[in-house]
């Protein structure tokens, strides 16, 4: 008889063949525990995802509240649902005035599609500019915005009139022309190893789009909800995007995403044609009920007031001879190391001691770290003692 591992090799379709292969029990907290009743500080909270940790008991009670009212009920867009409304309109409360409404989705690589087609609708334009070295997802309009030629050859063709510009090289700017119709970036870039903007960077970047009357679109699927230390990057930075695609931790672990933006903005994909891009499961009621939920939360409890500080903490307790640097925007960090062969040991003895980390798609020095934002300050001790016992491990048995 094959066993868990077994089956789940021969019939779930592999993304690749290192798949970490994890055997999950359960999730409770800041913790995940193994088929064999072994407890991991989850500090990467499934890429982003499990801003609350897990099981967190409102977010489980509306969605077992949602479940006995009704779960799909017809496609995004024809039918009111309490709890997409309730969502849409608790989450317009705490933003600008400017932002009036919340196009629902389904995943991040969606609303990015989304963010495209709307850029391309509204200006009547064609270019799109991304910045070198971001992810934004894995369908293939997404996927043209990724900068890595030889990775994305073998699904060519891809959309054309993508160009790059280089993140924080303001005299790159200049690339954004009258032509272009939008600029999709992220706040902080995530997966190249949480690389933050200079200071005036993102600012010089919205002035050249408003003069070129180009859409200022921005990636905050990874950054959004408290992430960063505030409910969104581009609060926290004193920007105005004209779009603001959002995922991820939004669904409080369902899936969810959206556009965030004036109605004004997404109007233009309602009408000529109508049902400009339209979407099955796009805001679930139970993801909305979840989200709802989630948000509700975090605002009740002040989770991103302490994001900061646990941010320091967690800065302050990694120093080690192995460590080149930690860069970090609230609790999105990476830690990078003096050498890249001790990446791989450093993972896998935190493994073996109780804490998961996970690597970057674009940067094979540092690892990730992006706990659960409800970590509480005893939890981050205990988290990157394991840590700095991987370190140790790792620089005396291959420090040659
Ligand atoms: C910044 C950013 N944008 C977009 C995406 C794509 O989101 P999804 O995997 O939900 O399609 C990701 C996923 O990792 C991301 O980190």
């Amino acid at each position: 008889m094959p066993n868990l591992r077994q089956l789940y090799l021969q019939h779930v379709g592999q993304t690749s063949d290192f798949s970490l292969a994890f055997e999950v029990e359960k999730a409770e907290g800041v913790f995940l525990y193994d088929t064999k009743g072994k407890k991991y500080f989850d500090l990467n909270s499934g890429i982003s995802v499990s801003s609350l940790g897990h099981g967190n008991p409102r977010i489980k009670a509306a969605i077992k509240d949602q479940l006995e009212k009704h779960l799909h009920t017809m496609v995004y867009g024809e039918h009111v649902q309490q709890s997409q409304v309730q969502f849409a309109t608790l989450l317009m409360q705490q933003l600008p005035d400017k932002y009036q409404s919340l196009y629902f989705l389904l995943t991040g690589s969606e609303a990015i599609e989304t963010a495209m087609k709307l850029a391309k609708k509204r200006t009547n334009r064609r270019q799109i500019i991304a910045a070198k070295d971001a992810y934004h997802g894995s369908t293939q309009g997404a996927e043209s915005l990724r900068s890595d030629e030889n990775y994305k050859r073998a699904f060519y063709p891809l959309l054309p009139a993508i160009d790059w510009i280089t993140f924080n090289k303001e005299e790159e700017l200049e690339l954004i022309t009258d032509q272009t119709a939008a600029v999709i970036i992220e706040a902080t870039q995530a997966e190249s190893g949480v690389n933050t903007a200079h200071n005036g960077y993102l600012q010089a970047l919205q002035n050249r789009c408003e003069q070129t009357g180009t859409l200022f679109i921005l990636d905050e699927i990874q950054t959004g909800f408290g992430r960063t230390g505030s409910l969104f990057a581009f609060q926290k930075y004193g920007l105005s995007p004209d779009v603001i695609c959002i995922g991820k931790a939004m669904g409080g672990g369902l899936p969810l995403s959206g556009l965030i933006a004036s109605q004004e903005c997404l109007s233009f994909l309602m009408k000529d044609p109508a049902l400009g891009h339209i979407t099955t499961f796009g805001g679930h009621p139970l993801s909305c009920a979840a989200a709802h939920a989630s948000l509700q939360y975090m605002l009740d409890h002040k989770i991103v007031d302490k994001v900061e500080e646990k941010s320091a903490l967690f800065n302050q307790l990694l120093q080690h001879n192995i460590v080149r640097e930690v860069r970090r925007d609230g609790l999105l960090m990476a830690v990078e190391l003096t050498k890249r062969k001790y990446l791989k040991h450093v993972v896998s003895k935190a493994h073996e001691l109780g804490a998961i980390i996970d690597y970057f798609l674009f940067n094979d020095k540092s690892f990730r770290l992006a706990p659960p934002l409800v970590i509480s300050f005893e939890e981050i001790k205990k988290a990157c003692h394991i840590l700095q016992q991987a370190f140790d491990y790792s620089f005396e048995k291959y420090n040659h």
